[in-house]
């Protein structure tokens, strides 16, 4: 599903020099970044006005399956990787798995694994719902490799050569049976408030409490129920309150491009010399997964020092197999643009530590970092018990489509940290009224007669209709809506733009100008716009829908299409292939579906693995009840599932015997339309086409058509055969009680 963007497209169809000027010189505006961004106004770009842009997503911790929270993120930021993609920009998408630290090392255990052995599993999987979700990483990588060990080494000693790092003893709760430092998240104990039992280091959620982990009553480890003692360690600290620090800090937040970030940043500062920056502790003791810090024999990294390394660790790898020069875009100065999106609740890793771990380690530092909010589902946090924790791979698996998801989160997603609501009923209504009504609907009512009646050429001087300027002119405004990271207004004026198309299809009623064959050209004009006014939608859909997009671009014959294709047209020399299906509706079966496949029970939630081998269990189970095997019954359907055949009976009104073939017979059918169909069956050893002609029969009249060798068969007719054809041969094509009309509906 890559956009591709090595190859700007320079080749559709038809190039309308007389009207348009080159492509390029539409989009002045587009070169330099909107204004909201800051960030971009330092934006670099080479001469052919190409710029240099490396971009991330956070590092997914690699202890537990990709759920749709996350996706916020991931789409959220393939989506303006894709947009700008589309200008020609050399862009490098890349992420990698979080793989250090407690958790991981402990999960391993309980599984039976060693780390190494958990996080490669995992990262198939993590792996696997990106791809499923089309987001287009150039490389996916993890923190736990050579090039972030080198990298992590460097930047910390770096550091330490410049004077930030320093060491301190602290003393730690530690847990005197496995022998290990206990991080908060692994003491339980009663609250000091209300007493509740099994309440975590922080806050109490019976009564909402916060405190310390040292407050606990009866405080016990996870890890092994003992009594958690104090002990004394030398840690190693970042020293982020040196004057150097926040002098750096204070000139960088004023490029933040979210004013809420700028404002978080300031409230962590403090005013001007105050600084209230505490010190950064980087080294947990062993027993810890991650890098030992040089020189420092059973020290080891602290997960949150190498992990945002581990963004320059997954460039690395990916520059080492493009042949590209790493240093040239990290080095300190480096004329390239750099971005990180993230979730708000790691914007003080991202917004402190990060840019004062580069600028004082010679590397140069984020251009910015675009932080989103949290997602909610159906107004409520997500919960297992309630089925709305939702895994990436358990949407696919109950047969979703991913990019209805991509499209919701789009039309839900601004440049803001609010946070966003996945309304269930919303997304039914919005992806089939709007995504499948508005849109796709454009392209099937115009496509038919296109084909059928003009050999799927479009009307040349078509292409010059003011609805299709209009389109033209808006497609800049929308791709700046995708780099301002305004998605919903790209949306939304692209689905305005799409009832302005519909609009004019009402209008002009091309179904009632089908039906004076005397004057062909109205007909033609108004599906050749219509069609034209969908390529346009779809280009500006692209960076939501890439699939579907590449979908389109199959069916117009065109070739990948990029903003620049917003200066061209369709053209008659290129014939449109024939349109099958591009999206289908919601259907509410498969929202229930996927909540049950992701509620969980009680006593699944207590046990994580449990949790995960029964969400794996549940998924498969999902899959499998999606095809029935050829020799089961079938499942049982709804009523609404059998509504969706459109059965009619149709008079057989021509039979002919195909060149070529001893299996076809070549039907014409009448099913009460103005033109008759043509439908290839596989009946020819059963029926002489003189049985037929004349004969009334059943067939399925809402079937994609199907382009055959012989021709296109637009439709199916209905036989009879043996469960074992070949046991039992025979052949029996249905036919109404007399009396039955040709168009009927068969229910
Ligand atoms: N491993 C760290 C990031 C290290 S980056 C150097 C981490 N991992 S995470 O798996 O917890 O989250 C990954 C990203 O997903 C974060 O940006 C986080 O904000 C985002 N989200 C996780 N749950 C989310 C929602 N429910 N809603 C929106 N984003 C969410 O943090
Ligand atoms: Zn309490």
């Amino acid at each position: 599903m890559r956009a591709s963007t090595d190859s700007p497209n320079g080749g559709a169809p038809a190039l309308l020099k007389s009207r348009f000027p080159p492509a390029t010189s539409d989009f002045p505006s587009l070169m330099s970044a909107p204004a909201t961004d800051l960030a971009a106004a330092g934006a670099h770009a080479n001469q052919s006005g190409r710029r240099q842009i490396l971009v991330t997503s956070a590092l997914p911790y690699a202890n537990g399956q990709i759920h749709i929270g996350h996706l916020v993120e991931y789409i959220q930021t393939d989506i303006w990787v894709r947009a700008l993609r589309m200008h020609g920009h050399e862009v490098y998408y890349v992420g990698a798995d979080d793989t250090h630290g407690t958790p991981v090392m402990l999960r391993a255990e309980k599984e039976g694994l060693t780390p190494q052995q958990l996080i490669a599993r995992v990262w198939q999987e993590h792996k696997r719902d990106f791809d499923s979700f089309g987001v287009s990483f150039d490389n996916y990588y993890s923190t736990d490799s050579e090039e972030n060990r080198v990298l992590s080494e460097s930047v910390y000693l770096a550091l330490k050569e410049a004077g930030f790092i320093e060491t301190r003893d602290i003393e730690q709760a530690y847990d005197p049976v496995k022998n290990m430092f206990l991080p908060d998240r692994f003491i339980k104990g009663e609250c000091p408030k209300c007493g509740a039992k099994d309440q975590y280091g922080d806050s109490c959620e019976v009564c909402g409490s916060t405190y310390a982990p040292t407050d606990l009553k009866n405080p016990y480890s996870v890890v092994s129920g003992a009594t958690p003692i104090r002990k004394t360690s030398t840690h190693y600290f970042f020293r982020l309150s040196d004057a150097r620090c926040e002098d750096f800090l204070r000139g960088w937040v004023s490029g933040l491009a979210q004013p809420e970030a700028t404002n978080k940043m300031r409230e962590w500062l403090g005013e001007s010399g105050e600084s209230k920056l505490a010190d950064w502790d980087i080294s947990r003791d062993a027993p810890y997964f991650g890098f030992e810090i040089p020189s420092a024999p059973g020290k080891y990294f602290y997960v949150w020092l190498d992990a945002p390394v581990g963004y320059y660790a997954s460039f690395k790898n990916l520059c080492e197999k493009r042949g590209l020069d790493f240093e040239a875009w990290v080095k300190a100065g480096s004329k390239t643009e750099q971005y990180h999106f993230i979730g708000k609740d790691i914007l003080y890793f991202h917004t402190l530590f990060w840019p004062a771990m580069l600028q004082f380690s010679g590397h140069r530092t984020p251009t910015n970092v675009f932080a989103h909010g949290f997602l909610t589902v159906d107004g409520a946090k997500m919960s297992k018990s309630r089925g709305t924790f939702i895994t990436a791979q358990s949407y696919v698996d109950t047969g979703l489509n991913p990019e209805w998801l991509r499209y919701y989160f789009a039309a839900k997603l601004n440049s803001t940290m609010e946070d966003l609501d996945l309304n269930l009923e919303d997304f039914q209504a919005r992806v089939n009224s709007d995504l499948v009504g508005k849109y796709i609907n454009i392209a099937s009512r115009a496509a038919g007669f296109l084909i059928k009646r003009f050999d799927g050429r479009v009307q040349d001087s078509a292409m010059h209709h003011p609805l299709l300027e209009q389109l033209r002119a808006a497609i800049a405004q929308i791709a700046a809506h995708y780099e301002a990271r305004e998605y919903s207004r790209a949306l939304r004026q692209t689905m305005e733009l799409a009832d302005a198309v519909n609009g004019y299809v009402d209008t002009a009623k091309p179904w009632e100008q089908a039906r004076d064959p005397a004057n062909p050209v109205a007909l033609h004009e108004t599906c050749s716009v219509s069609l034209e006014a969908f390529r346009l939608l779809s280009l500006a859909l692209k960076p939501v829908l890439p699939a579907l997009a590449e979908g389109v671009e199959q069916f117009l014959a065109i070739e990948p299409l990029t903003w620049a294709d917003a200066g061209k047209a369709l053209s008659s020399q290129q014939p449109i292939n024939a349109y099958r299906h591009l999206m289908t509706r919601v259907d509410p079966k498969q929202i229930e579906a996927l909540l049950a496949a992701n509620r969980d029970s009680l006593q699944a939630t207590e046990a994580p693995a449990a949790a995960a081998a029964e969400a794996t269990r549940k998924s498969k189970a999902a899959r499998e009840a999606k095809k029935p095997a050829a020799d089961e019954t079938p499942e049982v359907i709804s009523i609404d599932d059998f509504a969706k055949i459109d059965l009619r009976v149709a008079l057989i009104v021509d039979c002919n015997i195909v060149e070529g073939s001893d299996k076809l017979l070549q039907l014409t059918l009448d099913v009460g339309e103005e033109k008759t169909r043509n439908v290839f069956s596989g009946i020819r050893s059963a029926y002489k086409p003189e049985d037929l002609k004349g004969k009334l029969t059943v067939m399925v009249a809402n079937l994609a058509p199907r382009k055959m060798k012989f021709g296109m068969s637009e439709g199916m007719v209905l036989a009879a055969s043996a469960a074992d054809e070949k046991a039992e041969p025979g052949l029996y094509i249905l036919e109404p009680h007399s009396g039955a009309k040709p168009g009927m509906r068969v229910r």
